[in-house]
């Protein structure tokens, strides 16, 4: 018999008053900017996957290749009787996990957690299906602000894949990661998948495809507004733009105004202008090197770090414990 439970933290209340204080700040700020976490209602979930389904998009196929050949050792190393997934989207690579867990014998239960409460609901229904021995207990909620009110468990392992992490800045992933280690018993572990640094030539094309589908993601974010903040963005006369930070080591992901606009923000009674070529930055995409993701991880509380790489030294997977 499978039960499924599904946790609202995030109601459309309090998304709302948070879209509202980010495009607030984010609009006013100078250079511009907006939170990525907004780019994820129905269809951007959608276009999401279309990303990863990308030629040029290798991040997914690496992670998933990665994970068939580690999943059984994780799951031995590991030993948890629940698994919780941060930012799980459609929860396509964690069947990897649950399959190998499912094999070693000791996991009874499956929590994933996102934001999108459309792609969580249609990952659930796919599941129960499949694993109908797994207790799957879902969380809608933002993983920056809602890791104290996860369900507890004799032993979990929290996984955060796909390289999101990388798509928090420097001060956000330190505190979400501090964050994290506080609502873990010592023991408990964190699977963390990030993008490496690589050639530029690879990593770019990753984000600015050749189809255009990465560029209707970084628009979509203006639809967004327009719907929920009864904004009127001509969504066409901006550019998608991916740039590779060197410095930072993060692809940058800006929308370019192709004119000069005033945009109207009914919601927030705010006006807005922007000059022909302005770029409003959307999302990073940090890449790492192994030592970096090791040192973060201790200072912030994690030991016994283990990781797999891929043979290309493209994308990692750690698996570490809390302290
Ligand atoms: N883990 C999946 C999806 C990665 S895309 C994979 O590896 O393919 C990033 C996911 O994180 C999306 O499903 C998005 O809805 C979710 N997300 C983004 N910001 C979030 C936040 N602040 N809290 C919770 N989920 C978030
Ligand atoms: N976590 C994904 C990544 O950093 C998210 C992502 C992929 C993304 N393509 C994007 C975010 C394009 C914004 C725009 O790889």
């Amino acid at each position: 018999m499978s039960s499924a439970l599904l946790d609202i933290h995030l109601t459309d209340d309090d998304a709302d008053t948070a879209l509202r204080a980010d495009v607030r700040a984010g609009l006013t700020a100078y250079p511009k900017q907006l939170p990525p976490k907004w780019f994820y209602d129905a269809l951007g979930s959608e276009l999401f996957e279309r990303i990863t389904e990308l030629p040029e998009y290798y991040p997914t196929r690496t992670e998933r290749a990665l994970l068939e050949r580690s999943v059984d050792e994780i799951a031995v190393a590991s030993g948890a009787d629940t698994l919780v997934e941060l930012g799980s989207g459609s929860s396509v690579k964690t069947r990897l996990l649950l399959d190998a867990f499912t094999r070693a014998g000791t996991l009874r239960r499956y929590v994933p957690q996102d934001v999108s409460e459309s792609a969580l609901r249609l990952a659930m229904d796919a599941l129960a299906g499949e694993y109908p021995d797994l207790t799957l207990h879902g969380v809608v909620g933002d993983f920056t602000k809602h890791l104290d009110r996860l369900p507890r468990g004799d032993h979990r392992m929290v996984a955060f894949l796909g390289g999101t992490i990388g798509n928090l800045l420097p001060d956000e992933r330190a505190a979400f990661l501090t964050q994290l280690r506080s609502v873990l018993q010592p023991g408990e572990q964190l699977l963390l998948g990030t993008g490496l640094v690589i050639d530029e030539k690879v990593l770019v094309p990753a984000y600015d495809d050749a189809a255009g589908v990465t560029a209707e993601f970084n628009r979509n974010v203006l639809r967004v507004l327009n719907r929920e903040l009864g904004a009127d963005f001509d969504v066409d006369a901006f550019a998608h733009r991916a740039l590779w930070d060197r410095r930072n080591e993060w692809i940058e992901m800006r929308l370019r105004a192709e004119r000069a606009m005033t945009v109207r923000v009914a919601d927030l009674d705010l006006t807005v202008e922007f000059a022909a070529g302005e770029e409003m930055r959307t999302e990073i995409s940090a890449k790492f090197r192994p030592g970096g993701v090791r040192a973060m991880l201790a200072t912030t509380g994690f030991s016994r770090t283990r990781s797999w790489t891929d043979p290309d030294g493209r994308f990692a997977l750690t698996l570490a414990a809390a302290v």
